[in-house]
Formats: structure tokens, C-alpha cells, sequence
């Protein structure tokens, strides 16, 4: 795991309805007229340590869901902590190897990842103070920063990093 590089804590307990995996699909989302429909995203980017905490990380965006839509508030608040603690140590990680091989992107990725922190803590505030007006939604809109950012960023990451291995 990237993380362990960086000395960052794993989530020691999950209650999902399935494991997540690498290899993980989300099927859902909402389109432009806001209906749901099916889609078929890869959300792989071929490097290992990269995707395993990727799944792990939408696997406890999917265990936030369950515990808003069941209103489990111990839960919820366990969930975005370990959230919040896993993705920070996970952004750390990501951001050593940038650093590791001079990862020409680096400073635009960091300046995501800052981003990406501060909406995950005031979106745990306002879920943690029930003063979110629809938390489903903003649920969902977690969920789907979270893939665009791997779809985006992460992705180009993984290219570069991947070319750099077979040039060893
Ligand atoms: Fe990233
Ligand atoms: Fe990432």
C-alpha cells in the first residue's frame, strides 16, 4: 500500500455489503436530466497500490450511504472519520511518489488533493451537524468527485508512473 510509505493508518473496520475491488464498477449515477442510469465505469488505472486504495476508498463512500440511508449516526461518524483519515494518508502517498519521480504535474495534482480535503471536512461537518439539506445528494456528489478525480488526474499519474517502470 501506497499509504504505508507514508506511515498513514488503514480503515480498521468496514460493514459493507460487498468488498470492494480493484476491479470495481459503479453502476449508478444520476445524468443531466436527473434520472438515475446505468453506467460501466473502469475505474482502474493499472497501478496496484493505486487501485486497492481507490476500492477501499469507494468502499467506505458506499458504507457513508448505507449508514445515512439506515440514519446509523454512530456509524456515519466513524465512516467520515476514517474517510477523512484514510484519504488524507492516501493523498500523502500519492503525492511522495509525484515527488519520488519528479512528477512534472505534481504542484496542479497537490493543489487538487488540498481541494478534494477541505470539501471531504466541510461535507463531514455539515452530514456530522445534520445541517446538509440533502444528504443523499451530497453523498452522491462525494462519490462522484472522487471518481472524476481518479478518472482524471490519478489516471494521468499512472501513465507517467507506468512509462517510467518499463523505461525502468
Ligand atoms: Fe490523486
Ligand atoms: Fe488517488
Amino acid at each position: 500500500m501506497i499509504c504505508s510509505m507514508v506511515g498513514g493508518p488503514g480503515p480498521s473496520r468496514l460493514e459493507t455489503d460487498r468488498p470492494a475491488t480493484p476491479h470495481d464498477r459503479i453502476s449508478t449515477t444520476i445524468n443531466q436530466q436527473g434520472q438515475k442510469e446505468e453506467m460501466d465505469q473502469d475505474l482502474t488505472t493499472g497501478v496496484e497500490e493505486i487501485d486497492q486504495e481507490h476500492a477501499l476508498e469507494l468502499q467506505i463512500v458506499r458504507s457513508i450511504q448505507t449508514a445515512l440511508a439506515t440514519e446509523d449516526r454512530e456509524q456515519l461518524g466513524e465512516l467520515l472519520q476514517q474517510l477523512e483519515d484514510f484519504t488524507n494518508a492516501h493523498f500523502l502517498g500519492e503525492q511522495l511518489l509525484m515527488r519520488l519521480h519528479a512528477y512534472p504535474g505534481y504542484e496542479a495534482h497537490q493543489e487538487e488533493h488540498d481541494k478534494l480535503m477541505v470539501e471531504l471536512k466541510e461535507l463531514s461537518e455539515r452530514l456530522l451537524s445534520q445541517e446538509s439539506p440533502d444528504p443523499a445528494q451530497e453523498a452522491q456528489n462525494l462519490e462522484r468527485w472522487l471518481i472524476t478525480h481518479i478518472q482524471s488526474e490519478d489516471q494521468v499519474l499512472a501513465e507517467f508512473l507506468k512509462r517510467r517502470e518499463v523505461k525502468g
